[in-house]
């Protein structure tokens, strides 16, 4: 079990903590395996009714570690049959649509790629005023993940997904408020009570009926397990470019990426 993710259930709650501060909560192959079995396991356990995400050290998630997209992509480009979004990653991903009960996201700080994503599929989402909200996945050579092809366009309007999917732009606290992406936001101090306080209510309520009321709310999202593995298609070409490589590569080497002698050195 990775421990730089807490797992821990009290009164109906599960909370899923990510504790990598270091590296500001960028997830790795451990963390993803950790909340797959913490979501699966909910499933049958009556003693579960709702979930939380919460970062820690003022920050939500970095997104995926970016070490673990290097290799994939290294071993790519050595023809080593590595196949886009690391495997647990992509488990977890399959997963997030298929979660029944409901999922609550707690955001102070940053919360970038699947870091963002992930709330697409949460029900509620608090944020504190430093919040901010980022895909730098073009930014990467990449593509959108987690079914964000519709979910952010459904959720955002086409212009303001453009702009945050595209464009990479970065969307705080207020402007996620206005576009309709989080519920409230809340001091820090009160960050966690309040998403608490909200799983509480959700635990009270006829666990049947709410699970049932939650999968029709969302029964418009069928086409989100077949466009989960569109995007990880593009991610098996993309993760082979050289461009995605140099982004990776520039990133860990705390330089800005040359895309343009990226693509002449190919
Ligand atoms: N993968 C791996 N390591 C990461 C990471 C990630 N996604 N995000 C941050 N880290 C590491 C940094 O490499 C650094 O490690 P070091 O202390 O060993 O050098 C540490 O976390 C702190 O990050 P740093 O970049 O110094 O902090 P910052 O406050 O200046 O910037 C971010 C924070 C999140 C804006 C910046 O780290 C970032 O852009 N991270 C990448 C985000 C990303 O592209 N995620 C993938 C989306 S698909």
């Amino acid at each position: 079990m990775s421990t730089d993710i807490e797992i821990t259930v009290a009164d109906g709650v599960q909370v899923l903590r990510f504790l990598r501060a270091g590296k500001k909560n960028a997830f790795t192959g451990a963390m993803y395996n950790a909340m797959s079995a913490a979501l699966d396991a909910a499933e049958s356990n009556e003693a579960i009714a709702v979930h939380v995400f919460i970062g820690s050290g003022g920050v939500f998630s970095a997104g995926n570690d970016i070490n673990d997209f290097l290799r994939r992509a290294e071993a790519s480009a050595e023809g080593g049959g590595a196949d886009g979004i690391p495997a647990p990653s992509l488990d977890f991903i399959r997963r997030l649509p298929k979660v029944g009960k409901p999922m609550i996201a707690a955001v102070d700080g940053l919360a970038v790629g699947i870091g963002t994503t992930l709330l697409f599929h949460c029900d509620l989402v608090y944020a504190t005023p430093s919040a901010s909200l980022r895909t730098p996945f073009l930014d990467l050579g990449l593509v959108q993940e987690a079914g964000s092809s519709i979910l952010a366009p459904e959720r955002l309007g086409y212009p303001l997904a453009f702009e945050l999917i595209c464009l990479g732009e970065p969307f705080s606290a207020e402007r996620a408020l206005r576009a309709g992406l989080i519920n409230a936001i809340v001091p820090a101090a009160e960050l966690e009570a309040t998403a608490l306080t909200a799983a509480r209510r959700l635990v009270a309520k006829p666990r049947q009926a709410l699970i049932s009321s939650r999968r029709l709310l969302r029964r418009g999202h069928a086409a989100i397990a077949s466009v989960i593995d569109e995007e990880a298609n593009s991610y098996k070409e993309l993760m082979a470019s050289a461009e995605a490589r140099e982004a990776f590569t520039a990133f860990l080497e705390k330089r800005p990426p040359d895309f343009a002698k990226a693509r002449k050195a190919r």
